[in-house]
């Protein structure tokens, strides 16, 4: 049976040519409040019908939405689709209050449908073949990790929608990035950093969340300080470091991550030349003598579908990355499946950017995490932050 999907806000179009690419999907139907953008992407695509109001795509015949609009838009507007029986791909983060991430998870459990949080990071290829090797157990037992996200963003607090080129009159209107990212203190952004990372340290969670900014220098306009770094110590007491920079002038960096085992260590490129790199342990091996090999003689550990990837999925950006997400989503629709982005995964990371935000006011005060998975104390009704 064709699995019809429906996208809100334009960005979600970057994963049109992942479902295009999927045999019995299709996209359906297209909504976004700015008219133009909305036609011209329509027919550009060829997406049969458009809706301006998001409550009327969700009456139409659909199965699944992908949410892509601003960030303080997801959570309500997951809700409303799961109750209207559709299974939800939203964008990061899940949500923009603790409150919310209780109610989202409470919705996607009594509404039996697949929620995955398109973490698009995770599917880098660099950090998929990391994961295999930490799988295989070649960098022995992990217990360190770091993930930066550096993006000057400034440009973007202004321009409410930046998709539309040469729209005078929504260029000089505030952008919603004003205020729920660089209005924010606190790791405001975590998911590209942390993600990844979660993933290589599997079957952990995070226990406590400390965050400390550098305060305001570059563009004090901002209440976002303009570094922030946030330590996520786990349950098992092992470490993550995040750091977020969205103001700070200089090249960006969005993609920078390290993990430290007992065998070895990765380090991702830095710039200037610099490339991902690996280090694993040799028999009789010290400081004097450790050398780094280049990521690229590690290719054979890339995931096989990533390997065997057809020009198709390639295309479909970051190769073949933007495909696989798309494909584990509905993988997950079609078989019943968990799927590898799950609301409990989307509800802890997002927490890391809510929980530091109070962090950050109480001198970087260690914030408890709630454990989302429990199903016994899982009720916002328990809710509890620990300062
Ligand atoms: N995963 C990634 O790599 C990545 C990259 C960029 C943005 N994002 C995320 O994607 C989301 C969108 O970011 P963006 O850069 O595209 O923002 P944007 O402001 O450029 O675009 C948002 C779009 O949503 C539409 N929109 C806003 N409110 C709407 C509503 N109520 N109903 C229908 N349409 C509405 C706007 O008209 C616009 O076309 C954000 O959550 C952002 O964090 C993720």
């Amino acid at each position: 049976m064709t699995i019809k999907v429906g996208i809100v806000g334009a960005r979600g179009l970057s994963n049109i040519q992942g479902f295009q690419a999927i045999p019995d999907v299709e996209v359906a139907a297209l909504c976004d409040m700015h008219e133009g953008l909305l036609q011209e992407q329509a027919a550009r695509f060829g997406i049969p019908r458009t809706y301006r109001i998001y409550e009327d795509m969700l009456e139409s015949e659909l199965d699944a939405v992908v949410i892509s609009t601003p960030m303080q838009l997801h959570f309500q507007q997951t809700v409303q689709a799961l109750e209207a029986g559709l299974h939800v791909m939203s964008e990061v983060t899940a949500g923009v209050t603790m409150d919310e991430l209780w109610w989202l998870k409470e919705a996607v459990e009594r509404s039996g449908k697949v929620y995955m949080m398109a973490e698009n990071y995770c599917y880098i290829p660099a950090n998929q073949l990391i994961g295999n090797m930490v799988r295989q157990g070649l960098f022995g037992d992990i217990y360190y990790g770091e993930g930066e996200y550096i993006h000057d963003i400034k440009h973007l607090a202004s321009g409410y929608n930046r998709r539309v080129p040469g729209d005078q009159a929504a260029a000089s209107k505030t952008s919603w990035r004003h205020y729920w990212q660089l209005g924010k203190r606190g790791t405001f952004y975590p998911t590209h950093s942390l993600g990844p990372v979660m993933q290589w340290f599997q079957g952990d969670r995070i226990q406590s969340v400390s965050s400390f900014g550098t305060g305001w220098h570059t563009a004090p306009q901002f209440r976002q300080e303009d570094t922030s770094v946030t330590m996520c110590q786990l349950e098992s007491g092992k470490l993550i470091r995040l750091r977020v920079d969205c103001l700070s002038n200089r090249p960006h960096n969005a993609a920078y991550y390290t993990l430290q085992g007992t065998l070895g260590c990765y380090e991702a490129p830095r710039g200037l030349g610099d490339e991902a790199k690996i280090y694993l342990k040799a028999d009789g091996d010290h400081s004097d003598t450790a050398a780094w090999r280049p990521l690229r003689e590690f290719e054979r550990y890339l995931p096989e579908r990533y390997r065997n990837a057809t020009e198709e999925q390639r295309s479909a950006g970051h190769y073949g990355g933007d495909f696989f997400i798309v494909q584990d989503f509905i993988d997950a629709i079609r078989h019943g499946t968990r799927p590898p982005i799950d609301v409990y995964d989307a509800c802890e990371w997002t927490a890391v950017a809510l929980l530091s935000e109070l962090s950050i006011a109480n001198g970087g005060r260690p914030v408890e995490m709630p454990d989302f998975r429990k199903t016994s104390s899982g009720s916002y009704r328990e809710q509890i932050i620990k300062l």
